[in-house]
């Protein structure tokens, strides 16, 4: 996507084709920098403090650096030791372990002294697919925003989304956010009402940054007033991300996203979830039993960081002294409550059937 003017991609690699460049998200919508990475502690840092963050671009960053671990050293041993470090970085989005489990299959088998271009090689291709995957779930879900529009005859359609899980999320694109892009594309009128998503609130720095530099209008909410707004009809759709969907379609998402789609049931808004195949676990059946949800420090709950009059960025606390708080960073919707999955083969029903019969070859891998 653009950044005034310019293309633009979250994670690429720089002129001297090795070292990782990225955008540390910690510091927008006020500031926009760019960081280079050298090493996997670096990368693994880059993960854990979200300067890059959203399942895909977890994924893709865990990728690049297994390449600058692999750099150093292309033994076995800190192979290992590089995804043992990356995997610990985040527990949710299972994107992170798919992209470690690519890296260890196209390298593994290879002596030494290939390793490292085949490292490479493999992490360029998870971008790239990562981008066609998205430009598809953009195709199918940009559909449904029409055939809304159509219904709607000349109003704009109202969508609600959650989080952020537009381009700053993936390589380029995003996932929940494509289909939103590709019909205001194709000038299908539309208005995005976003979550501000406490307590990182990536709807309000990222996503709300994202959706206005790229013209798609767009209102910041507080998370409590979906509901209000979809029981008055001001809601179409809700179009969401998720950091992992299981073999029976529930979905993880960003703390919050349940309860977007109870409200959503309740008043019968359509609630569509964006889910490219990499965010598929089919290990994991039961999301509310097994998936581990990341619990985050207390800070992000009772602090809050924001420019100042005068332009400086400072943090403030906004609970009382000594007060304890708890960060759950995810939630998990259970399938019965989600319309359909927009994959990039399609819109998927969230069953097992379904699910098994769009995506056979990684079914196949699941748990029996
Ligand atoms: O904690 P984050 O910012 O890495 O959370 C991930 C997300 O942005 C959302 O959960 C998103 O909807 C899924 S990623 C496309």
């Amino acid at each position: 996507m653009k950044v005034d003017g310019r293309p633009m991609r979250t994670i690429w690699l720089e002129p001297d084709g090795w070292a990782v460049g990225i955008i540390d998200q910690t510091r927008l919508p006020h500031r926009f920098e760019t960081m280079r990475l050298e090493t996997l502690d670096q990368a693994a840092h880059a993960i854990r403090a979200m300067l890059v963050r959203g399942a895909p671009l977890i994924g893709v960053a865990a990728a690049y650096g297994v390449c600058l671990a692999l750099r150093e050293d292309a033994s076995d041993a800190a192979l290992d030791a590089a995804c043992d470090t990356l995997a610990k970085t985040r527990p949710t989005a299972i994107n992170l372990r798919w992209a470690l489990g690519e890296m260890t299959a196209a390298v593994r088998h290879l002596p030494r002294e290939a390793r490292v271009a085949a490292a490479y090689a493999r992490a360029g291709e998870i971008a790239e697919e990562d981008v066609a995957i998205n430009q598809a779930i953009g195709r199918h879900g940009g559909a449904l925003i029409e055939a809304t529009a159509r219904r709607k005859v000349g109003e704009r359609v109202e969508i609600l989304t959650h989080c952020n899980a537009g381009w700053l999320a993936a390589v380029d694109w995003g996932t929940a956010l494509a289909p939103i892009y590709t019909a205001h594309e194709r000038g299908i009128p539309l208005h995005v009402w976003v979550d501000e998503t406490r307590p990182r609130n990536q709807g309000a720095s990222l996503t709300a940054w994202e959706l206005s530099r790229h013209g798609v209008p767009c209102t910041l909410i507080a998370d409590n007033t979906g509901g209000h707004l979809m029981q008055h009809g001001k809601v179409d759709l809700v179009i969401v991300g998720t950091d992992r969907v299981t073999a029976q379609g529930d979905v993880c998402n960003k703390i919050g996203t349940y309860l977007k789609a109870l409200a959503a049931h309740d008043n019968g808004v359509p609630f569509y979830v964006a889910l490219p195949s990499p965010t598929l676990d089919f290990a994991v059946v039961d999301g509310v039993a097994e998936i581990p949800i990341e619990e985050r420090g207390a800070e992000e709950v009772t602090e809050i960081a924001g420019k100042t009059a005068d332009g400086r960025i400072e943090t403030v606390r906004i609970a009382p002294d000594g007060v304890t708080a708890a960060n759950y960073g995810f939630d998990v919707t259970p399938a019965r409550l989600v319309t359909g999955l927009i994959t990039e083969r399609g819109v998927v029903a969230p069953n097992r059937a379904a699910l098994a019969a769009a995506f056979a070859e990684r079914a196949g891998a699941g748990r029996a």
